[in-house]
């Protein structure tokens, strides 16, 4: 005699699994019993898919960003205008060329050193605006504050994007310009050096 499969027991048996995964699932949330450390990694399993969903969340929203007429993230002036930007905000974290990240910084997970080029070509153009424009939750990345323009933030999107072909010297000496030509409050917003430009004219 065929051996029938009793679907009504399957289902049993798949429900009894799904009730008991969520009853452990309450207890280790409820007791406490997942770290939230900086300091304890996720499992391989749950580092991989919150990535996944990250890369896959910025991809999704990064598809309605539009380069505007005249913006390339490959122009060396536009970049340079993040010059104050990338150095306070972003470097900290990041590394920059000739320079590591500060050595407090102990997130998880781990922001990535933008100078390697493999981490900025794993993003778009218009992937790399979103993320800084947007920040992203859960994580120390910041999102760009109010008052700032998309003007700014296509400059700093252009400075990421050439970062990974940036010499140390090149780095430096434009830090220097921009520490000597610069007050601390405008750190290098496009906006704001616009304003500076025409109070000069
Ligand atoms: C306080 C630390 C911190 C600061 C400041 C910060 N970031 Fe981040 N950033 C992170 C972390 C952490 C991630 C990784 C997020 C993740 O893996 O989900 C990240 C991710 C990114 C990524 C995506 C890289 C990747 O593949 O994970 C880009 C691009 C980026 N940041 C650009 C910037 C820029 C530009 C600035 C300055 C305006 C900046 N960040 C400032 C912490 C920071």
């Amino acid at each position: 005699m065929k051996d029938k499969i009793n679907w009504k027991s399957v289902i049993i048996v798949i429900a009894g699994l799904g009730a008991l995964t969520l009853v452990a699932g309450f207890l280790v949330i409820s007791n406490g019993w997942y770290n939230v450390g900086a300091t304890s990694p996720h499992s391989l399993l749950v580092e991989k898919t919150l990535r996944y969903i990250m890369e896959q969340s910025v991809r999704n929203h990064a598809s309605e960003v539009r380069i505007p007429p005249g913006i390339n993230l490959q122009d060396p002036v536009l970049a340079e205008n993040a010059i104050g930007h990338y150095s306070i905000a972003c470097a900290p974290c990041h590394a920059a060329p000739g320079e590591q990240k500060a050595s407090w910084m102990v997130l998880y997970p781990p922001p990535p050193p933008l100078t390697d080029s493999e981490v900025v070509e794993n993003w778009s153009d218009e992937e790399l605006f979103w993320i800084i424009k947007n920040g992203i939750k859960n994580t120390g990345m910041i999102a760009l504050p109010p008052g700032h323009s998309d003007d700014d933030v296509w400059a700093i999107a252009a400075f990421v994007r050439q970062l990974p072909n940036m010499t140390s010297e090149h780095y430096r000496t434009l830090v220097e310009t921009y520490q000597a030509n610069s007050t601390h409050s405008t750190h290098g917003s496009v906006s704001e050096q616009n304003k500076q430009l025409k109070h000069a004219h």
